[in-house]
């Protein structure tokens, strides 16, 4: 079995930088600290899971991601969002996926629309075409999810494969796993600790919302009928030009979670969107609040990351490896290799 070692080496933020000088690619995969790594292992996951039984299928996965985000630049948000809403319902097992069924019509995709499920079709396509039935649906949306960070936030990192991929999909699971955007703090840490991720998850996790999409409904009920008074008022005032009330027909507007810079780059510009009050979400703001138990613990958190984009980078690059280790199924479990990612082998 090919198994890399590298994520017990642990290195210095200083290191990390002179890595990056000679690449505009960072590679972090050596640079993940063996915490980490050992929660991936623990989940039953490894490195390179397929070097021998598919030796091409990240470097197939990678190549139509990235066509498909020089296609569309806004496609690499829409595939770590799939990542994260497969992760947090019944764990990373490609639930998200299934198309509803005579049997089962109501599942995951039925509740939340997502971007993106189009394309997973076709990367699965592609990947079966150089090896079929080896390569699970749950670790081609990791695949995808860690590709998508390449080609938009120019860092590079291993992501431990071996999931397999579910039977079930469950619409009404999908509200009590995926967190609001309205939630409080305190909510929004009571939600990931539920998936067994921290405070630094959370803050480090929502930094993907510098970039990708939303819809106006997820923001009007901070502009009206007054604004949230956490929001920037210039930064609102523009808001409200793009989102109109909702009964005025606004809802399904999109607009770019980042509204400052480059709305299609994963970077740390969430945590200065964060601190100027420039954030779409309650959710987003309210990591500058406190609790009762953390104190001003996440507000700290936004400032270092918005100081340190490198050592976001390592971070973000180490809490996506924790949540695609959420309740996956590997060997032992009951699960399968699907056919099409949409479906399941046995579907009635
Ligand atoms: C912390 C709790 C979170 C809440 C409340 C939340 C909520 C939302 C909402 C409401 C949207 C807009 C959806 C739409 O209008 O279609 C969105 C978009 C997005 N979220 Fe989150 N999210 C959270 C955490 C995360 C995490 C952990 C990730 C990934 C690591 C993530 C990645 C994204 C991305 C990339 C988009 C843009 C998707 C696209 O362009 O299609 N979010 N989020």
């Amino acid at each position: 079995v090919s198994f890399i070692r590298h994520t017990q080496t642990v290195v210095s933020e200083q290191e990390l930088e002179m890595a990056m000088a000679p690449s505009k690619v960072v590679v972090l995969m050596a640079f993940m600290a063996a915490a980490l790594s050992s929660v991936s292992m623990a989940a039953g996951l490894q490195h390179g899971f397929y070097y021998s039984s598919c030796p091409q299928a990240e470097d197939t996965v990678r190549n139509v991601v990235q066509g498909m985000i020089n296609n569309d630049p806004t496609m690499g948000a829409a595939f770590v969002r799939l990542f994260f809403h497969d992760c947090f319902v019944r764990g990373c097992d490609a639930s998200i996926l299934l198309d509803p069924t005579t049997s089962n019509p109501q599942t995951e995709k039925t509740t939340i629309p997502l971007r993106g499920y189009d394309a997973v079709n076709k990367i699965k396509a592609a990947v079966e075409a150089v090896c079929s039935r080896v390569v699970s649906c749950a670790d081609i949306l990791a695949f995808a999810a860690r590709d998508s960070i390449v080609a938009s936030g120019g860092f590079n990192f291993h992501m431990p494969s071996g999931r397999l991929d579910g039977f079930r999909s469950i619409a009404d699971e999908v509200f009590q796993g995926i967190p609001s955007p309205a939630f409080q703090l305190q909510e929004l840490l009571d939600n990931f600790a539920t998936k067994g991720l921290n405070a630094e998850d959370l803050v480090v996790l929502s930094g993907a919302h510098s970039f990708g999409l939303t819809h106006c409904n997820f923001v009007t009920p901070r502009l009206y009928p007054t604004v949230d008074p956490t929001m920037n008022a210039t930064f609102a005032a523009a808001l409200k030009k793009v989102c109109p009330p909702p009964r005025n027909g606004g809802g399904f507007i999109s607009v770019s979670n980042n509204r400052v810079t480059d709305p299609n780059k994963l970077s740390n510009q969430f945590y200065h969107n964060v601190a100027s009050g420039q954030v779409l979400f309650t959710s987003d703001q309210t990591l500058m609040d406190q609790t009762p138990t953390t104190g001003n613990k996440t507000a700290a958190m936004v400032t270092d990351n918005a100081a340190n984009p490198i050592a976001w980078m390592a971070r973000f690059a180490g809490a996506m490896v924790k949540m695609g280790g959420i309740e996956v199924l590997t060997r032992t479990d009951p699960g399968e290799v699907r056919k099409v990612c949409f479906a399941t082998n046995n579907a009635s």
